[in-house]
């Protein structure tokens, strides 16, 4: 089971004290929000944040999240950036061409992921499945932090699951101690969380709460 914390919802202005904070607690990935503004209708990082992040913590794994469909730049600019990760969403291009991103980051010796909205049939996945490090479920519509986990999300987990066999299986949005629980008990072994983790008074004590649920 691996927790990778959204840095979204964290104090942007205190960014590295609550990474290190989060770290000194066990966590060795962060999942990174990238927003265009335009494939969602919020913006946040870009490139220099992760190139900033890996120079002060290059033992850490960043998971960069692109919510975009300008591929052709922004995926080799977050290459370049130094991302260990990164996962385009199925819905930001061609299925050709999203085989052919899949290749480019294979090539650059960048971890692959597949990112499936709520709206997109896990079935899309069987063809997938072989050219892809770990898939990202959504479990909210892309696009804003703190909002609440689906009804729907554990089918379409359990679902997932059976087509990907022993793949990664990262969920998305609204993941607290609850729903960590109910993700994990329908096939998810990696968990995304941000207000959660960054949202309430203390960063060590959500990640304990949070690791403490998924080793049960
Ligand atoms: C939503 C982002 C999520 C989000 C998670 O578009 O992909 O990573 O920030 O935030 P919470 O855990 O607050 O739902
Ligand atoms: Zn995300």
């Amino acid at each position: 089971m691996i927790i990778a914390p959204s840095i979204l919802n964290a104090d942007n202005l205190h960014l590295g004290q609550q990474i290190q904070e989060a770290a000194d607690s066990g966590i060795g990935r962060f999942h990174i929000d990238v927003m265009d503004g335009h494939f969602v209708p919020n913006l946040s990082y870009g490139p220099q944040l992760v190139s900033d992040f890996k120079k002060q913590f290059p033992d850490l794994t960043a998971e960069v999240h692109l919510m975009s469909n300008n591929l052709p730049d922004l995926l080799p600019a977050f290459v370049k950036a130094g991302s260990d990760l990164i996962e385009i969403h199925y819905e930001a291009d061609y299925p050709a061409r999203i085989d052919h991103w899949l290749d480019y980051l294979k090539e650059q010796g960048v971890s692959r992921g597949l990112v499936l909205s709520p709206d997109t049939d896990v079935k899309v996945l069987e063809r997938y499945k072989g050219k892809v490090d770990q898939v990202l479920l959504m479990t909210v519509y892309p696009g804003f932090g703190g909002q609440k986990f689906m009804e729907e999300a554990p089918d379409r987990i359990k679902a997932a699951r059976a087509i990907l066999g022993d793949l990664p299986l990262e969920v998305d949005g609204g993941i607290n101690a609850e729903t960590a629980k109910i993700a994990k008990d329908a096939g998810a072994d990696v968990f995304v969380a941000g207000s959660y983790i960054f949202g309430r008074e203390s960063v060590a004590g959500q990640v304990a709460e949070l690791t403490a649920v998924l080793e049960k």
